[in-house]
């Protein structure tokens, strides 16, 4: 297990490029909700566009969902219909398999679970992660019991543990951790606490930190970071090029 820090001017830039190499390559890629990609969606199709790849022969999965039509504002599948789906149109789009969460948290999970499942053992080539300031990932909560799920590959989540609270669906570790790439995007200072706790030099997985237990259970988790996110990281975390420590990365000892 490795954790890698790089500090950024741009994430939101860093994180499309990596997701753009993804779907030239014709990978599977699983996006994240929330507020943080929705600027790395955007460079995605504007990287996409300007240079002319093909990305229809790429997948797109979700981490998670709120159970919520797919055209209501919370909805993740719609963050990526409105940044990336839409814009890139439906001929130039990847093959999409969003999580149904208007069926509802046991439903949606149920059905999602089995399409994962026909699509052969979960090796995405990238997954695409949040923090929330709890330390969520996906829609895994502080101390939930998704935590220590180990056989199914998706959940319902009958209660969110933070705004917006509507029940969830969500992807497990055993879903995640056997992706090529695991890719924490964080921006903004109401990260730096989550953000060191679950990946500095001091974290230690913890239940009431859910994305400290991810790092020790996969091979490799990068997280993206723009200064402000990585203000509790101290002075050896430096922004790319910018400070004493050089390449703005760093290993964390989270083990
Ligand atoms: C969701 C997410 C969730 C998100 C974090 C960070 O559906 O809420 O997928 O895990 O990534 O809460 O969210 P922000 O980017 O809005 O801070």
């Amino acid at each position: 297990m490795a954790v890698e820090i790089e500090v950024v001017d741009d994430p939101g830039r860093a994180c499309a490029a990596m997701l753009v190499g993804v779907a030239a390559g014709g990978g599977h890629m699983v996006l994240t909700g929330g507020s943080t990609p929705r600027a790395a969606y955007g460079e995605f199709v504007e990287a996409v566009q300007t240079v002319g790849v093909d990305v229809t022969r790429s997948t797109i999965w979700f981490t998670d969902e709120r159970c919520v039509p797919p055209d209501d504002e919370l909805s993740n599948y719609k963050l990526v219909h409105d940044t990336l789906l839409e814009p890139l149109g439906a001929s130039a789009a990847p093959v999409v398999h969003r999580m149904r969460g208007e069926l509802g948290p046991s439903e949606a999970a149920d059905e999602y679970e089995r399409e994962l499942r026909a699509a052969g053992p979960p090796r995405f080539d990238l997954v695409l992660l949040g923090i929330g300031p709890d330390g969520h990932l996906a829609s895994m909560f502080p101390d939930q019991s998704s935590l220590s799920e180990r056989s199914r590959l998706v959940l319902g989540v009958p209660e969110s543990g933070l705004e917006p609270f509507v029940p969830r669906v969500t992807l497990t570790f055993p879903a995640l951790v056997n992706a090529r790439q695991i890719v924490f995007l964080a921006t903004g200072s109401s990260k730096a606490q989550p953000v060191a706790a679950a990946f500095g030099p001091k974290a230690r997985p913890d239940p009431h930190l859910p994305s400290s237990l991810l790092p020790p259970m996969a091979k490799e988790v990068k997280v993206l970071l723009d200064r402000d996110a990585a203000a509790g990281l101290g002075p050896d975390v430096r922004p790319n090029g910018s400070g004493p420590a050089g390449s703005g990365r760093a290993g964390s000892g989270a083990a």
